[in-house]
């Protein structure tokens, strides 16, 4: 990947990049919606990344190429409006620009750029972090400034809160900035802090990408987080990593019964993150996968961010010889299902569950396995 990004660069802009960074997707792998609410959560990064390559201009100019866009944009250095349309794209390096000076970063002024993938977008894996941080190291090293990895992973978050507009938490841009091979990252988001946990050799990882995406997911996410906000406030905590399961309970009478779901889909997904970083410790996958069905019922049940499509791959997954357990990762509303399987689950057994999922919904969910892979880096 690394010489097809110098290659493209070379032919887009006519010379050799400076910088060169690449930058992970990721998997969430429980703790879903816990991470804007202050708790904690294990993610994986994976071995497909966007990749950035950028050389200096000296005429102010920034002059931006993906392969996603397959054109050439050109926009002078105190441009900050948000890009629409087919350079929209354009919004993540942009808004990363726009971030660094909250960090007391310098954004560097003129500059020829190429980002280019073999990260597969809108499979729920989060192209958008990793064109965030990759962006993000490729400007600074331009610069000639080394923020620490903490930094990096905020100027990210900033971008795609303040710019982007997705109100996410830190999972994305915490798991593709501290991710490393054969490991999960583990965050505790009110730190943040950042931890890795290794990860047995016999695990395995796919994702089954549906491809369906609810119209309103952005607003559904967003309406998740205030009923989550809003169950903080009836609770009396500022967050609610701060409520206890039996607290919760306890408010029921005070709750909506909306409200009363999502914060006790929260809480308990928050013990079940640390029940699973106590049972990975020990090795046990069995035990491990048990929690991420666990999480996906919830999700199912609970907050409600489920499919009926998603739903059907998780019943047919975790009753599936060799795997461990299969749930929703990252936002819901559609999107992916990941599974953890030992290594006699192959490509033929994934087939066969693709086979009964297109058979019901008309269309053939993308299968693609994974592995761990390391975290942001320049390459
Ligand atoms: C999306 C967001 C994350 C997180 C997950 C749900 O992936 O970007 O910050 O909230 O949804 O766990």
């Amino acid at each position: 990947m690394k010489q097809k990004i110098i290659d493209l660069f070379q032919h887009v802009h006519g010379r050799a990049p400076a910088v060169v960074t690449r930058s992970p997707g990721r998997i969430e792998f429980i703790g879903n919606h816990t991470d804007y609410n202050g708790g904690t959560v294990l993610g994986a990064s994976i071995d497909r990344d966007v990749w950035v390559a950028v050389a200096p201009r000296t005429d102010g100019q920034r002059v931006f190429y993906s392969d996603f866009s397959g054109e050439k944009t050109t926009l002078a250095s105190d441009v900050t409006a948000r890009q629409e349309g087919e350079t929209s794209w354009i919004n993540y390096p942009l808004g990363v620009l726009m971030a660094l000076p909250v960090f007391n970063l310098k954004a560097p002024q003129g500059f020829d750029y190429v980002a280019t993938s073999d990260l597969p977008t809108g499979a729920g894996l989060s192209s958008s972090a990793a064109i965030e941080l990759a962006s993000g190291l490729a400007f600074c090293a331009l610069t000639d400034q080394h923020p620490d990895r903490e930094t990096l992973v905020k100027v990210g978050k900033h971008a795609e809160n303040h710019f982007v507009g997705v109100p996410c938490g830190i999972l994305d841009q915490g798991v593709s900035g501290f991710g490393e091979k054969d490991h999960l990252v583990f965050i505790d988001c009110r730190g943040p802090h950042f931890d890795t946990v290794p990860l047995s050799e016999a695990a395995n990882f796919w994702i089954f990408n549906t491809h369906t995406k609810h119209a309103l997911v952005d607003g559904l996410y967003a309406a998740r987080h205030r009923e989550c906000m809003e169950a903080a406030k009836t609770l009396g905590v500022s967050l609610l990593v701060e409520a206890t399961p039996e607290q919760v309970e306890a408010a029921k009478p005070m709750l909506s019964s909306d409200a009363f779901k999502r914060a006790k889909h929260v809480v308990e997904e928050i013990a079940r993150v640390g029940q699973a970083v106590a049972v990975l410790k020990q090795g046990d996958l069995v035990a491990v996968g048990r929690l991420l069905t666990a999480s996906h019922r919830s999700s199912q049940h609970l907050f409600g961010n489920s499919t009926p499509e998603l739903d059907f791959l998780v019943d047919r997954l975790s009753t599936a010889p060799n795997v461990y357990g299969a749930r929703l990762t990252g936002g819901g509303f559609g999107g992916a299902v990941m599974a953890l399987t030992g290594p006699a689950f192959g490509i033929v057994q994934a087939e066969a569950v693709a086979a009964a999922y297109a058979e019901k919904f008309g269309a053939r969910p993308d299968i693609l396995r994974m592995r761990t892979g390391d975290g942001a880096a320049l390459a």
